[in-house]
């Protein structure tokens, strides 16, 4: 399948780590020549030196709208246009166990880079891929904003607000041929960690990674962890020629957590029946 992106120009957000640092290798791979855009210049350009002259690093904030109108320039700048535009940087703020307890200190940050950042990102590079006609906007949502629920209730709303804006902005530019979409990844193992407590030994944080992760698995109907290169398979995808009738889509890549019930009713009673009947025999 190489080739996938051949001659394209992308922007990968939040590409000097997991997800993004995947998409943009992938990326690289297939053929495409990628700017990494994030504010880890050491992880950012250790890696778009790695990949070589077809990928580039730029120091940026995603929060900071003149800092994205930079780095768009830069890539046409640079490279001489934009094709994708992957808006995936992001973090999900402190773990609080209730909203009660949570003291809205990071409620600023968190909107501004998720939400506010996917804004922008998209708004620039829309303002150069309408005047070509053709052009794909990729969004990083997450299961958070598909599944309501549980904790980190500031980045669950300003993911919400990627998944909506996604699909309307998708409405707003159709006419113009430029695609807009999204990922929602389930739980992938990245630096991204909501479970990371602080002060914890790190073989305690450890064992609360893997307690963790087993839960998530216990949800899903795909019993593995998913990797960030599960994910920037979909961006590849979307941002490939092979997805041009599709747009307004917010794609889970979740190992199919968000199929059915969310909490799993129905397998936690399997799980409990299955005890029931083992300790019987
Ligand atoms: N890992 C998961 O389980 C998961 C699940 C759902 C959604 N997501 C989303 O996927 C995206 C990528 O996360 P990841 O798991 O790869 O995490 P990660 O921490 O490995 O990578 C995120 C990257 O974004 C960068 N970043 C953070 N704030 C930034 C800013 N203001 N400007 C520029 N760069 C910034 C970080 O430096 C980091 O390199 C995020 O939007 C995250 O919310 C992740």
């Amino acid at each position: 399948m190489a080739g996938e992106l051949a001659g394209k120009i992308a922007i990968v957000t939040g590409g000097a780590n997991g997800i993004g640092a995947a998409t943009a290798e992938l990326f690289v791979e297939e053929g495409a020549r990628v700017l990494i855009a994030d504010l880890d210049a050491e992880r950012g350009k250790a890696l778009a030196d790695r990949l070589g002259a077809a990928a580039q690093f730029r120091c940026t904030d995603v929060g900071d709208r003149s800092d994205v109108q930079g780095l768009v320039d830069e890539a046409i700048g640079t490279f001489g246009d934009l094709d994708i535009m992957f808006n995936n940087a992001g973090f999900s703020g402190h773990f609080h166990n209730r909203y009660l307890n949570d003291p809205l200190e990071d409620f600023d940050r968190v909107l501004q880079v998720n939400l506010a950042g996917v804004m922008y990102g998209s708004q620039i590079a829309a303002r150069h891929m309408v005047k070509k006609r053709s052009g794909s906007i990729i969004n990083t949502s997450s299961i958070a904003a598909i599944s309501p629920g549980y904790a980190v209730l500031t980045y669950r709303a300003a993911k919400a607000g990627v998944l909506n804006f996604t699909k309307s902005l998708a409405i707003d530019l159709g006419e113009y041929m430029v695609r807009v979409n999204g990922i929602a990844p389930g739980h992938i193992p990245t630096g991204m960690n909501p479970f990371f407590e602080k002060g914890l030994a790190p073989e305690r944080q450890a064992r609360l990674d893997k307690l963790m992760g087993e839960t998530m698995q216990f949800n899903q109907p795909i019993k593995r962890a998913g990797s960030p290169r599960d994910v920037a398979q979909m961006a590849m995808f979307l941002g490939s020629d092979r997805s041009t009738y599709v747009t307004g889509q917010v794609i889970a890549v979740d190992g199919g957590v968000t199929a059915g019930d969310p909490i799993n009713l129905n397998g936690m009673c399997a799980e409990a029946r299955r005890r029931f009947l083992e300790e019987e025999a």
